[in-house]
């Protein structure tokens, strides 16, 4: 058997899994929360039936492998099971079942790897639940911070700590940040991945070998405070209005950003939370306080570093031109990471031996790939065309495409872990 006969059961795992999570406009999965352990609970039940052995890490990640793989190092597939609150279907979910048929092909085939082949399926990737990305696999790595656990769930206030108690996570060893993966049993990690831009759809290209994953610095909660008043009848030199001032902050980091690509520099600056308390803003109001998020994302950590201090320079400015003063929470940082360039070639080539356009590029979202690679472990990812971009419900991936990766992933793995058909 070949493992494109697998199709079908990639569409039943990707549709049960987005009925499952099916929120009326699009999937949602919450870090740590409901849809998240219906998905994993789903997968366990379907590998189970097929023979396939599943435990939960010391993180509360799901882990796939061949019946009796034994400690010894070996290939890992992995991405996430969570998603954005509406978000799309493929976004993590593609990567976790495209390690699945892998691993399906191979015991199908009764396969005999000389390395043996692990698929986790990571919780809490997302950053939208906790404002903190990489959860269940930054556990992995001793990355989760005491104060990472008492972070608040954004619908439910629930603690990151209560919901990785309630996920099976070992919470204690969590918060003494000790190493939950053992590096020894990773040769190396691959992750599958929709690519989530209009790049790939644009240049017809239905792959992609990903060269480098951006970090980010981010707040999650910036508050801009000044003094509300009767819009009428304070004059403008006598106005301390927080969201000029914060508009004023979004135009400044526009120029640089300008400034900066013109000069080649990689970067991207989001400001996707920006509000007015409901309960007392009006149209005759001065807004007296304005909370709102900052993030900067690029390849270069130098970067980061420089913008962030840029953003910091501008409130401090504002502060003094308007008025106003800006409270911060606690500032959170991704590292950028490169992928390894022999994992790259093994992707490349086995894009080559089918024939498969492709093209090397990076990758502007971030990935759980990102904390293998900064470890040490040589990482590798590939990435699917998707149209309609990502984080929305309108996500969407034809399975042509899927295939054709998962295909080349299989190729990938018996290359790196020297699977043998029988
Ligand atoms: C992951 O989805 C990210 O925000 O990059
Ligand atoms: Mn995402
Ligand atoms: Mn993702």
């Amino acid at each position: 058997m070949t493992i494109l006969e697998l199709r079908p059961i990639a569409e039943h795992l990707l549709d049960a899994v987005r009925s499952l999570s099916a929120d009326g406009v699009g999937v949602t999965r919450a870090s740590y929360g409901a849809g998240e352990t219906a998905a994993a609970d789903f997968l366990r039940e379907f590998a189970e039936k097929e023979g396939l052995q599943v435990a939960n890490d010391r993180a509360g990640n799901i882990v796939f492998s061949l019946p009796g793989a034994g400690s010894q190092a070996g290939v890992w597939i992995g991405s996430h099971l969570d998603s954005v609150p509406q978000g799309g279907n493929y976004d993590g979910l593609a990567g976790v079942v495209a390690g699945l048929l892998c691993l399906l092909r191979q015991k199908r085939t009764g396969a005999t790897p000389a390395q043996p082949l692990r698929v986790i399926g990571f919780r809490g990737e997302e950053s939208a639940w906790f404002g903190k990305a990489y959860i269940g696999s930054g556990a992995l790595f001793g990355k989760v911070t005491p104060e990472d656990l008492e972070l608040k769930q954004r619908t439910t206030q629930q603690s990151l700590a209560e919901c990785m108690t309630e996920a099976g996570a070992d919470v204690a060893a969590i918060r003494a940040q000790e190493h939950l993966l053992d590096l020894s049993q990773v040769s190396s990690y691959l992750e599958l991945h929709i690519e989530q831009g209009p790049v790939m759809v644009a240049k017809e290209l239905p792959l992609a070998v990903v060269s480098g994953i951006r970090g980010n610095v981010r707040h999650n909660r910036v508050v801009c405070i000044g003094e509300a008043g009767h819009s009428g009848v304070v004059p403008r030199w006598l106005r301390r209005d927080a969201m000029f001032a914060v508009a004023d902050l979004i135009i400044r980091l526009d120029d640089h950003w300008r400034v900066l690509l013109e000069r080649g520099t990689d970067l991207v600056v989001t400001a996707g939370v920006v509000m007015t308390d409901p309960a007392e803003h009006s149209i005759s109001r001065i807004p007296g306080r304005v909370t709102f998020s900052f993030e900067a994302r690029s390849k270069s950590p130098d970067t980061l570093e420089a913008f962030y201090q840029l953003m910091q320079a501008e409130c401090k400015a504002i502060s003094r031109e308007r008025q106003v003063r800006f409270e911060f929470d606690r500032r959170q940082r991704s590292d950028p990471a490169q992928m390894d360039p022999a994992v790259c070639a093994v992707l490349a080539d086995a894009c080559r031996a089918r024939g498969t356009t492709f093209d090397v590029i990076p990758s502007g979202a971030g990935h759980d790939a990102s904390l293998f690679a900064n470890a040490g472990i040589p990482a590798g990812m590939l990435f699917i065309r998707n149209q309609n971009g990502s984080h929305n419900p309108d996500e969407a991936m034809e399975m042509d495409d899927f295939m054709l990766g998962v295909q080349v992933l299989d190729d990938a793995v018996e290359k790196l872990s020297g699977t043998a058909a029988q």
